[in-house]
């Protein structure tokens, strides 16, 4: 094997030795206690383990939402933690999209204008977001439903739009906190059915903690914390749903936005 020095070669996400500790003194808790992960582009991760063992805490440090105490996050082979906060800020809105177990979304609120926020953010025309918004809800299978509030809406269609709004901005990776967490079992495998396929066909890289093997199942490798470390990190050899046919996800099936 011969070494690639290109930034191109560097993984997308690398978290080296990161701990993570809250509160001071006594009160000092330390959430992440040395955690080594590497993700590649277009993978799709399930992060398991027990309540308290810091998956969340990960995943507001990959988000850029918090930082490390310790350790070093490279984001395509940057170091983050040597960014400003504005920086780290755009890091943010260009690369990651979030979707959480309750779906976070503004009520009384239309599915469009929800899913139009983050392009307002932005300052993209009006013209653009409600186009932009448009495709994002029929990508969810929510063409149709743009005028309905979150409360018009079911769960899993709530969980649709928030889904909607974390893709309008074209990520290149999408974090979702037990994003079936509030969903029985058939609308759970339908979200899961959705993020599959949003990994399989535009290459969306996904990071997805789940406290359910179910929804694990769909997932390319399983990354499991504990006690703030990562316990075990395994290639799931029976994956479920949109990329169980396929060897690996590919990018050039994703669409071009105009
Ligand atoms: N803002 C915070 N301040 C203090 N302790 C926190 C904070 N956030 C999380 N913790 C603690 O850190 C540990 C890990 O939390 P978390 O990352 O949310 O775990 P998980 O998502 O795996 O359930 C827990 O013990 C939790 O109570
Ligand atoms: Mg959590």
């Amino acid at each position: 094997m011969t070494r690639d020095p290109t930034p191109a070669a560097a993984a997308l996400i690398e978290l080296r030795a990161v701990t993570k500790t809250y509160g001071t003194g006594s009160a000092a808790f330390q959430a992440l206690r040395g955690v080594d992960l590497t993700v590649t582009d277009g993978d799709f991760v399930a992060v398991m383990g027990p309540s308290g063992s810091g998956k969340s805490t990960a995943m507001n440090i990959l988000g850029c939402l918090d930082v490390p105490t310790s350790g070093a996050y490279l984001f395509r082979g940057v170091p983050v933690q040597r960014l400003s906060r504005d920086q780290r800020a755009l890091l943010r809105r260009r690369h990651f999209g979030f979707v959480f177990q309750g779906f976070n979304l503004l009520p009384r609120t239309s599915a469009q204008e929800n899913v139009e926020l983050p392009l307002l953010y932005r300052g993209e025309s009006t013209a653009a977001r409600h186009a932009a918004a448009r495709e994002a809800l029929a990508a969810v299978g929510l063409a149709g439903w743009e005028h309905h509030t979150p409360a018009e809406l079911s769960g899993g269609q709530q969980q649709r739009v928030a889904i909607a709004r974390a893709l309008v901005t074209e990520p290149t990776v999408l974090l979702a906190d037990e994003p079936t967490g509030n969903l029985d079992t058939q609308r759970g495998r339908e979200i899961m059915e959705l993020l599959a396929a949003l990994n399989h066909e535009r290459g969306i890289t996904v990071l997805m903690v789940t406290h359910e093997p179910d929804m694990a199942a769909y997932a390319r490798r399983i990354v499991r914390f504990v006690d703030g470390r990562v316990a075990s990190d395994t290639l799931n050899g029976h994956v479920v749903g949109a990329a169980a046919s396929a060897a690996a996800p590919t990018k050039a099936a994703a669409p071009e936005n105009a």
